[in-house]
């Protein structure tokens, strides 16, 4: 094979054939096509998208880069959760321990933000001593011991999507529906999980914003689990409002452990046992009701010992922001929005999020919700906390904020966390 027929073909609209993406993912990996090369394919995949069987055997391909885990020694059933990113969404934080509790292992691979979405380890790092990265051996141990594990993906699991998203990142190929899917799935699939449920988010805070688009990624996940024998489910979700009360990491972490604790604000709630009852009945357990382990302390204690488990302290205090700025409502009446985005780039800004892998984020940095759409206001209340370790951005925080809510004398539609099942 030569790269440029490969791409040749798809520049023409052709489909490539099974043995022209076995050859030119492989090829990637081991470095024979070269970056240029595999932008070009990209671009041009983006632009003239891939059937269902191209994107199931670029999965497979991917997959084939790398190890593959196993959980099959364990006595549990396995079940993952993986959401598309949303502002706010700490969901991972006390679904993982919460599933666990009732009878189900999670071996949750989790990632860090890159722009205006939280990533769920830099959330967990906030926690004084734990520790992201684990061995498959300390992973399995873990699973056995515990149950539940939220951790760093090792090197070894499809090294493939590791260097194409890298490449996708800085060639504006990121959002194609048919190369996000292969990414996702491909990792999911590697990671061995026996059920996994896909929390796929649309509106402003969300990859795919307009909701037809993510319910085709919804879909076209769905089917490539299936096809390769996971038991896979996915939950259309709302993200043009922020999650919860919180955004931002140690401030999620905060809020997260409210949940456990049994309270935390009623969407958060509301997403994490839909998502959970999800993960039960795929994964064969859909006698158990996971309200009763939220209510009743278990799942509490699975996170303590999750937490432990990798060196954190879950009775240590959470870092607290040095500065902190309100800012209040101009009016009264009903708010009638809280735009996700420009929220998300607020916290972001204020150094919760990096823009660049590797940069470090800070633990305290984010924005503190006080009324969500629906509330009821008055003038001169508080409407957000700005905080942070570097008050000089709070000017450029509240830039990203402006018209990011209304207030209105009428009531307002509120949609539903979960729109949808697939
Ligand atoms: N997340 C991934 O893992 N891959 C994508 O392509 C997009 C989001």
């Amino acid at each position: 094979f030569a790269a440029t027929d490969v791409i040749a073909a798809k520049r023409d609209r052709k489909t490539l054939t099974d043995e022209q993406i076995d050859w030119v993912v492989d090829a990637y990996t081991r470095g024979v096509v070269a970056d240029e090369q595999m932008s070009a394919l990209a671009m041009a995949i983006f632009l003239n998208g891939m059937s269902r069987a191209e994107i199931a055997r670029w999965t497979a391909a991917m997959i084939a880069s790398g190890e593959r885990m196993d959980f099959s020694s364990l006595s549990r059933p396995t079940a993952d959760k993986h959401s598309t990113g949303g502002v706010g969404d700490k969901i991972t934080l006390p679904l993982a321990p919460l599933v666990a509790a009732c009878g189900v292992a999670v071996p949750q691979l989790s990632g860090r933000g890159l722009g205006h979405t939280g990533g769920t380890l830099d959330k967990l790092e906030s926690i004084p001593g734990w520790r992201a990265a684990l061995t498959n051996e300390e992973m399995l141990q873990q699973l056995d011991d515990v149950a539940a594990v939220i951790c760093a993906a090792g090197s070894g699991l499809a090294p493939a999507d590791k260097k194409l998203y890298a490449l996708r990142d800085v060639t504006g190929t990121v959002e194609c529906i048919p190369l996000i899917a292969s990414s996702i799935m491909s990792k999911k699939i590697a990671e061995g999980t026996g059920a996994l449920v896909l929390d796929v988010k649309t509106g402003s805070g969300a990859f795919m914003k307009a909701e037809s688009d993510a319910r085709e990624l919804a879909e076209t996940m769905v089917a490539l689990g299936t096809d390769a024998g996971v038991h896979t489910v996915a939950l259309l979700t709302e993200m043009g409002t922020p999650l919860g009360l919180t955004v931002g990491n140690a401030l999620e972490v905060r809020e997260s452990v409210e949940v456990l604790a049994g309270g935390g604000p009623a969407d958060v709630v509301e997403l994490t046992l839909a998502l959970a009852r999800e993960m039960l009945t795929a994964a064969g357990r859909g006698d158990v009701d996971p309200a009763d382990a939220l209510a009743d302390g278990r799942a509490m204690d699975v996170w303590r010992r999750m937490i432990r488990a990798q060196d954190g302290d879950p009775d240590a205090p959470l870092p607290v922001a040095p500065a902190t700025e309100t800012i209040t409502a101009a009016d009264s009446g009903v708010l009638q929005r809280l735009d996700a985005l420009s929220v998300g780039v607020a916290a972001w800004r204020l150094g919760a999020g990096r823009s660049r892998p590797g940069e470090s984020v800070q633990a305290t940095a984010g924005v503190e919700l006080h009324a969500k759409p629906g509330d009821r206001v008055t003038a001169g209340q508080p409407l957000l906390t700005l905080h942070t370790e570097t008050p000089e951005r709070f000017g450029w925080a509240r830039e990203a904020l402006d018209g990011a809510w209304e207030i209105a004398d009428a009531e307002c539609d509120l949609r539903r966390v979960v729109i949808d099942r697939i």
